[in-house]
């Protein structure tokens, strides 16, 4: 399956830094056999996306509301992010279900929403360093899996990203092998609930990624690509992940 790299800028770039960030990505993409994506803020979607256009290099959001309009303010919805020119959305990201308190179900809902309005749900889950070290680890992620993902979610092309919270901005990542066997577990799951279609579906590996750990994690089986903070931010580095894969 072709990988996919998915810079994920989280609260960064303005204007001028952010385009700049993205057309860069774009002109080094020219040897990079992976799928890349850039995710910068909702403030920038409509402007990189048209930079970005015809080009190697897709666009995504990094939230969506459930619901495709409505009395919500400071929200953005699924029919928005897609009209602003995105293809993708990061959906349950750690941050959000620390800072904003979302729920297995809330994801879920927004993934629909997502789907519906025609965007690739990227659905994001991952234990706490509590949750590994009782070694619930994967436990507490296929649970997630189950609960965040809804029934469209193979037949969208959805992806999930596997990103321990410990590992997230800390430079800390588990082992390879540690990775291999959420990665797996994770698999499993998707083949029961979504049977050859959970075959297909990409699980990434996020926490921590840089071009020094890249290729060992991408080669890793049932590892399809990388949701990268960061090291996405730097286009050299973020790139320099994409050709490792
Ligand atoms: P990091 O972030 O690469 O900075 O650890 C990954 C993420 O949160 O998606």
């Amino acid at each position: 399956m072709r990988p996919l790299i998915a810079g994920n800028w989280k609260m960064h770039g303005l204007r001028a830094d952010g385009l700049a960030l993205a057309r860069a990505v774009a002109a080094g993409a020219g040897d990079v056999a992976a799928e890349l994506l850039v995710c910068p803020p909702f403030t920038l979607l409509a402007a990189i996306a048209e930079a970005l256009s015809g080009g190697p290099v897709a666009v995504g959001a990094q939230d969506c509301h459930a619901a495709p309009k409505g009395a919500h303010t400071g929200d953005v919805s699924a029919p928005m992010v897609r009209d602003a020119g995105a293809r993708f959305v990061i959906l349950g990201h750690s941050e959000r279900r620390a800072d904003h308190g979302e729920s297995d179900g809330l994801v879920r809902a927004k993934a629909e929403a997502a789907i519906g309005a025609g965007l690739v749900p990227i659905v994001c889950v991952g234990e706490s360093e509590a949750q590994r070290l009782a070694g619930q680890a994967e436990l507490v992620v296929t649970a997630q899996v189950d609960g965040s993902l809804p029934d469209g979610f193979a037949a969208a092309g959805g992806v999930v990203a596997y990103e321990p919270v410990w590992a997230i901005g800390t430079g800390r990542t588990p082992t390879e092998a540690e990775i291999a066997a959420i990665h797996a577990a994770i698999r499993s799951g998707l083949r029961t609930r979504f049977g050859a279609a959970g075959e297909g579906m990409r699980i990434l590996y996020g926490g921590s990624v840089k071009p020094g750990n890249a290729a060992g994690i991408l080669a890793l089986p049932h590892v399809d690509g990388a949701l990268v903070g960061g090291a996405s931010l730097v286009a050299e580095d973020f790139l320099a992940i994409a050709r490792a894969g």
